[in-house]
């Protein structure tokens, strides 16, 4: 078990505490030092931490003599709301909240080495060193995407951890299609995709001895209220809100997300992996018959996409004739 909490969780934890109170007296001010009372600091600590919560990008309105309040909504991920929505799941009873964190794979992967507990979630409001396949680094804009990462210990063999990949992609496409009616397609092995941009990402992590995992960490990066990109990013991504024109509650998508993720999950370590890999044969319009460039790191071809084998692999056919199996690459859609 993680006993010991570093500073920044225990600070992330009460500034959230804080956040939460301010939420649930939205129509209010409330005193600096009722707020001392309820959460059992002094006065100029709530100062300090309404401070640094305004440095975070929380709108906090309001001074130490009159009192603060909230001026606009604040769609944060907090432990407190993600509880409520998680309740009665394997996912509502360890949350780790940060305002901001380097990568919450990375934080999910110490609390693993730690003991911490399958089900523990990791979430971070904004990503400093965000990172997703290949080295890559993911775009963390503060407060509008979701950036979290989960832990699990499967009983199952290395070899199909990388399913559980395929698997989150199913749980956040019946979770995005659930809430906003979108057409999410999915691309091998980890991207979530409209209308041929990158919606989301999935980086898959494990620790695990020869023969059985220790545990995986399930890093999931979704694009929900962005309204535009970097340069580099601007051709290749989108959001929902780009999408619709409106803004989602990350809340209510993130709960949505880590519900449909526990259902298949239970149903992965019921039934095996193979329901997984023919679910993401049906909803993936790239699992067959789609031209495809494929990048695997030693070579680059080009090929018309022929379904997934047992395990999960991709299958490609080459202009020859022969059919390559993508073991790990980057698959480029060809028009
Ligand atoms: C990819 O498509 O390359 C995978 C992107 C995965 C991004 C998520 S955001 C939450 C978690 N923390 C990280 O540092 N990465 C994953």
């Amino acid at each position: 078990m993680a006993k010991k909490k570093k500073s920044s969780e225990v600070t992330d934890r009460r500034l959230a505490g804080l956040v939460t109170l301010l939420m649930e007296n939205a129509t209010i001010v409330v005193s600096g030092e009722r707020i001392a009372r309820e959460i059992g600091v002094s006065r100029s600590t709530v100062w300090r931490w309404v401070t640094r919560l305004r440095e975070l990008g929380v709108k906090v309105k309001g001074r130490a003599a009159t009192g603060y309040f909230l001026e606009a909504m604040a769609d944060i991920l907090t432990p407190e709301l993600l509880r409520r929505g998680l309740r009665g799941t394997m996912f509502g009873k360890r949350i780790y909240h940060f305002f901001r964190a380097d990568s919450t794979n990375s934080v999910a992967l110490a609390l693993g080495h730690t003991g911490e507990e399958e089900g523990a979630v990791v979430v971070a409001e904004e990503q400093t060193a965000g990172r997703g396949r290949a080295g890559r680094a993911w775009h963390s804009e503060r407060g509008t995407g979701i950036y979290v990462t989960i832990l699990l210990r499967p009983k199952l063999a290395p070899v199909q951890a990388p399913l559980l990949t395929m698997m989150a992609g199913i749980s956040a496409r019946t979770a995005v299609a659930a809430i906003t009616g979108l057409p999410v397609d999915l691309k091998w092995p980890n991207d979530l995709m409209i209308a041929g941009k990158k919606l989301g990402g999935i980086l898959t992590e494990m620790h695990a001895e020869p023969t059985a995992v220790k545990f995986v960490i399930v890093g999931m990066g979704l694009n929900v209220n962005q309204e535009k990109f970097p340069a580099e990013l601007a051709g290749a991504a989108t959001s929902l809100r780009a999408e619709t024109g409106r803004n989602y509650s990350r809340l209510e998508i993130l709960v949505r997300l880590l519900r449909e993720f526990e259902s298949d999950y239970n149903r992965l370590l019921r039934e095996g992996v193979a329901g997984v890999v023919k679910r993401f044969e049906e909803v993936s319009s790239y699992a067959r018959g789609k031209k495809v460039r494929v990048e695997t790191g030693t070579e680059t071809f080009t090929g018309m996409t022929a379904g997934l084998t047992a395990e999960g692999l991709l299958l490609v056919e080459r202009a020859a004739g022969d059919i390559f199996t993508v073991i790990a690459g980057d698959v480029t859609e060809l028009k």
